[in-house]
């Protein structure tokens, strides 16, 4: 079998993130925060300890800055629901996620009006049209780092800086970027970035956050539930105090331990060398396909300019076809159709059947690229 399914979720997870859970349901199964026994204590030591590391990842000096949440989904909701007001203006781009889509046009239907900056075919964004359109009294400007069926990566900072010098806010959805490349706070400009847990990053499902990264940030930014926290048990109002503001329900305490083994290894050496790796893997990818007689692949040619992701069609044969026989002849794993982006298959060109879309991961190896290289090459030739 050969997994090319990463930008769904990544698969198998690094052994020390398993072992983390598996610790954690052992050893520190208390609920964090709660009580004040020896398992609540070890449970909330570990949540704090990965709510460290994701501070450190993604470069905010104040751990109480970053929010813990179910997913990116759940982070960008999280954001646009409290954030948008009726009467507000959101601007967004072609090419997102229906994560970002979805609660937008919800926003809308409350009386937001909705702003779309263009982005060409190849997934890059019309810079003049983002610009006037960022002047038109914007509160909040919401937008992947790279998107999940193009891949290419936004010129994020740039895009961020227009946006503030209009006043807006900035939600930057990192989904496919987190773990796959840096993503720094200060360097993005973003005001709040969303991440996940278990795609790049290589953490377990059920995580994720929301980062804030900016004083402006915190102070516009209100609760989305309230419920219990741990801290003020006394009063039956929701405290106003990072990170219980904005975090309440148990948390996934086993998940987060996963999560923070996932980031430690993330950063370590180990990784920066398979991501290294990683971005060889999807040069040679990109080009086997490229090569190709009949196979159109879409966005940047460069992996430079990518996310760890590519999306392909082969002529005259429907995906769910190329999909199918990818996995019952050749064992190879990935995702067919429009990947929760219909916004972006239709600037793409690929809306309504959408695409193939191959990911590299970290054990990824040359020869499943290979493998996979071959077999999108039998299934070409085969009229
Ligand atoms: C660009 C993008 N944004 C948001 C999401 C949603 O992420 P999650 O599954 O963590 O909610 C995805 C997942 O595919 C994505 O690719």
């Amino acid at each position: 079998m050969i997994y090319l399914d990463h930008p769904a979720t990544s698969w198998p997870k690094p052994p020390v993130v398993i072992q983390a859970i598996k610790d954690f349901l052992d050893a520190a199964g208390g609920n964090p925060g709660r009580s004040g026994h020896r398992l609540s204590i070890a449970a909330g030591r570990i949540v704090h300890e990965t709510r460290e590391a994701l501070a450190g990842l993604f470069g905010v000096a104040r751990a109480d800055r970053v929010i813990f949440a179910h997913n990116a989904t759940h982070a960008l909701n999280m954001a646009i629901h409290t954030i948008l007001q009726p009467g507000d203006t959101v601007l967004t781009t072609s090419v997102e996620h229906n994560s970002v889509m979805r609660p937008l046009r919800a926003a809308q239907a409350r009386g937001v009006r909705l702003l779309i900056a263009p982005c060409d075919s190849t997934g890059a964004i019309d810079l003049d049209a983002f610009r006037k359109l960022a002047g038109q009294g914007v509160r909040l400007v919401v937008m992947t780092h790279a998107s999940n069926v193009i891949g290419r990566i936004m010129p994020i900072s740039h895009l961020c800086q227009i946006a503030q010098a209009s006043g807006a806010l900035t939600l930057v959805d990192a989904a496919q970027t987190a773990g796959a490349m840096p993503v720094n706070a200060r360097q993005t400009y973003a005001d709040f970035i969303a991440f996940t847990g278990h795609k790049s990053l290589q953490g377990p499902p059920g995580t994720g956050g929301l980062v804030l990264c900016t004083d402006r940030a915190e102070c516009e930014i209100y609760p989305f539930m309230q419920g219990g926290t741990g801290s003020r048990s006394q009063s039956e109002e929701h405290p106003d105090v990072l990170p219980d503001r904005l975090e309440s329900g148990t948390p996934n305490g086993a998940g987060i331990a996963g999560l923070g083994a996932a980031v430690r290894w993330n950063r370590s050496s180990e990784c920066d060398s398979q991501h290294e790796r990683q971005a060889h893997l999807m040069e040679y990818l990109i080009g086997g396909l490229m090569n190709i007689s009949g196979v159109e692949v879409f966005g940047p040619k460069a992996a430079v300019d990518r996310a760890p992701l590519v999306s392909f069609r082969v002529s005259n044969k429907y995906v769910s076809e190329v999909g199918h026989r990818l996995d019952e002849d050749y064992g190879i794993l990935c995702r067919v159709g429009l990947h929760c982006a219909p916004a972006a298959h239709k600037t793409l060109g690929t809306f309504s059947e959408g695409a193939v879309r191959f990911g590299v991961g970290p054990f990824t190896s040359r020869d499943d690229v290979s493998r996979a290289i071959e077999a999108v090459s039998e299934i070409a030739r085969d009229g």
